[in-house]
């Protein structure tokens, strides 16, 4: 959410600001803007409204040379997306942008008379504050920056530039990530690591309550107390390929197709098939802890809470005497949910950043309570600040949908079950058949893309006429529906609910007309008879039923019928949810909407 950049070295700060913040775009795509400040003290600013491209085009006319220069990517939070609001915002001789939320902005402004505020934004209230230190000299601009911080409520991640000194940038965060990229004669920054990739493989990353001054050949890190900090330099593993769209026309269908290979990331060195076991060294949980759990929490917000939902379905088919919940991270944070002893809570985000999951591992820390992360980005908040994790290494995700997460998200949390499924002695012939499938899912995955894309795509063209849809499914296949309506509610603004089948009577039937269609997810199995009466009821009703079956004899006249082929039977309704995701793709691009990018959201949420 909201996207940073910064440069200080010996080459066109522009040309790395400007390409960062295409790669960051994704975060935060309403407005942009960059400033560079020039040898003789003089600042450029361009701000655009609109994408990267609008920025782009601005600057056609405004090249510099200048060496030194910060920018933004903005998902507005205090103000609509235009130009006057988009950051760096200025105040004195200072530039900054800013990440984050903050809180107290309005009682601040009103100590800050001497400014004239020219925008709606909370941010340019903070470099206001900044300035009001800086501006009479008796500050350095880092010591300015700390003793406004100290006055701050919320989260930020910020980058402030003087052109009274234009050699160094401060940064500081709390609640908003920032790494620090360290090159030969140039040190950058940047929100995600993804921005550096192709530029330098060295990186620190800034932890709450720290403050850098940045120079091109120095990097001095303290806390707000003014400690020093001793920076960790850590290796940045993504490379180039990874985030570029390879010969797709879009991020999302990549990382649709990905998932075969992202898989098996996930897997690696994780099954022993011939044994029936998995091994996850991640978690960091003695045999006895793993023995004595009793309670699982699974946190998470969107596809990462629809991930926990599914894979709480496995977990609980082979764990006995274990209670899990899987709750929604911004609820939770608030609940005055009681967590039963030998609880151990699982923190499921594929960012690593999201505001509300990150707040609900930190109440969840203060009680005692053990937490373990399933978190795909390397080096991220989540990830450093839980207990132990497994990290789900589906590769980056650009597209703002999440996909290939989710799979190796409900994997890897299937796996952890196991662990304890194993620790806890349960027969390794009930687990067996599990770890048999998780090893085939990647083949099996792969089939299911290859063989189904093209019809998917056609379907996808009939019905993106539909306004409305209904997704429905039970037992493993309700999470599944969950996550299909959100995928396609999200990339092609359809209006798509999941019910529970057994709930449809208890309202949504009522829903069922001409205006509405009906995605069923209906795989083999206990509860598939009972399924198929209730896309009877919908039929009956005149309903529009796409059937989704692994079920080759299925022959029920619906409008649609997806024929799932596969060996497998327990984890067909992740097989299925590839369906849901080449039908949200394709209707997406059939209505000629911006698939990686949808309108209002961002894909990595640190704000509340
Ligand atoms: C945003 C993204 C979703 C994602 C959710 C949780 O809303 O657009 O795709 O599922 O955040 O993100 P996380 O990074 O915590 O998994």
């Amino acid at each position: 959410m909201c996207g940073i950049v910064g440069y200080v070295g010996e080459k066109r700060a522009q040309d790395f600001l400007v390409s960062g913040l295409k790669r960051l775009e994704y975060r935060g795509y309403d407005s942009a803007g960059i400033v560079t400040v020039s040898e003789k003290n003089e600042a450029t600013l361009i701000r655009a409204k609109g994408k990267i491209s609008d920025l782009e085009r601005k600057l056609i006319d405004n090249r510099r040379d200048d060496k030194i220069g910060i920018g933004h990517t903005r998902w507005a939070t205090h103000g609509e997306p235009s130009e006057a609001n988009a950051h760096p915002h200025q105040a004195g001789s200072l530039y900054m942008v800013h990440n984050g939320i903050i809180e107290n902005c309005k009682e601040l402004k009103k100590t800050l008379k001497g400014h004239q505020f020219k925008s709606d934004t909370d941010s340019e209230v903070l470099v206001a504050l900044i300035d009001s230190f800086y501006k009479d000299g008796e500050y350095l601009l880092v010591d300015a920056v700390v003793q406004a911080l100290k006055l701050v409520q919320g989260t930020y991640g910020i980058a402030v530039v003087s052109t009274k000194n234009p050699d160094e940038i401060v940064v500081a965060r709390s609640g908003s990530p920032l790494v620090i990229g360290v090159g030969q004669d140039e040190t950058l920054i940047a929100s995600d690591a993804s921005a550096l990739v192709g530029h330098t493989k060295r990186a620190i990353y800034l932890n709450d309550g720290e403050v850098a001054v940045i120079k091109k050949n120095s990097i001095e890190i303290k806390t707000l107390n003014a400690e020093p900090v001793s920076a960790k330099v850590e290796e940045i593993e993504t490379n180039l390929s990874a985030i570029q769209k390879g010969g797709y026309d879009h991020f999302l269908l990549k990382e649709i197709m990905e998932q075969p290979d992202s898989l098996v990331e996930t897997l690696r060195g994780r099954v022993d098939v011939d044994n029936g076991l998995v091994h996850l060294g991640g978690p960091g949980l003695s045999e006895k802890e793993l023995r004595g759990i009793q309670h699982l929490i699974i946190v998470g917000c969107g596809t990462a809470y629809h991930a926990g939902m599914l894979a709480a379905y496995y977990i609980e088919q082979f764990t006995p005497e274990i209670t899990i919940e899987t709750v929604i991270a911004s609820e939770y944070r608030y609940r005055q949910a009681y967590i039963p002893k030998n609880s151990v809570a699982l923190i499921v985000s594929q960012s690593g950043e999201t505001a509300d999951t990150l707040a609900c591992l930190r109440e969840i820390k203060k009680q005692g309570v053990k937490t373990i992360g399933i978190v795909n980005v390397i080096g991220s908040t989540i990830a450093r600040e839980v207990d132990g994790g497994t990290y789900v290494h589906a590769g980056p995700e650009i597209s703002v949908a999440s996909t290939k997460a989710f799979t190796s998200q409900v994997i890897a949390m299937v796996m952890f079950g196991m662990t304890i499924a194993q620790a806890k002695g349960v027969r390794n012939t009930i687990l067996k058949p599990y770890v048999d499938e998780i090893a085939k899912l990647p083949d099996e995955i792969k089939n299911v893309l290859a063989g189904n894309r093209e019809k998917v795509k056609e379907i996808a063209g009939k019905y993106k006429k539909y306004d409305h849809a209904i997704y429905l499914g039970r037992d493993t296949a309700y999470p599944t529906a969950m996550e299909g309506a959100l995928k396609l509610k999200e990339v092609s603004y359809t209006d798509a609910n999941a019910y529970a089948f057994g709930e449809l009577k208890h309202g949504p039937l009522a829903l069922v007309d001409d205006r509405f269609f009906e995605t069923a997810f209906l795989p083999k199995g206990m509860l598939y008879e009972k399924a198929i009466s209730n896309v009877q009821e919908v039929l009956a009703r005149g309903g529009h039923v796409i059937a989704v079956t692994n079920n080759a004899k299925f022959d029920l006249k619906v409008d649609d019928t997806i024929k799932i082929d596969t060996q497998l039977e327990i984890f067909v309704p992740i097989l299925m949810n590839l369906i849901s995701q080449l039908f949200a793709y394709y209707v997406t691009v059939a209505k000629g909407y911006n698939v990686d990018q949808p309108r209002n959201l961002a894909k990595s949420v640190t704000v509340e």
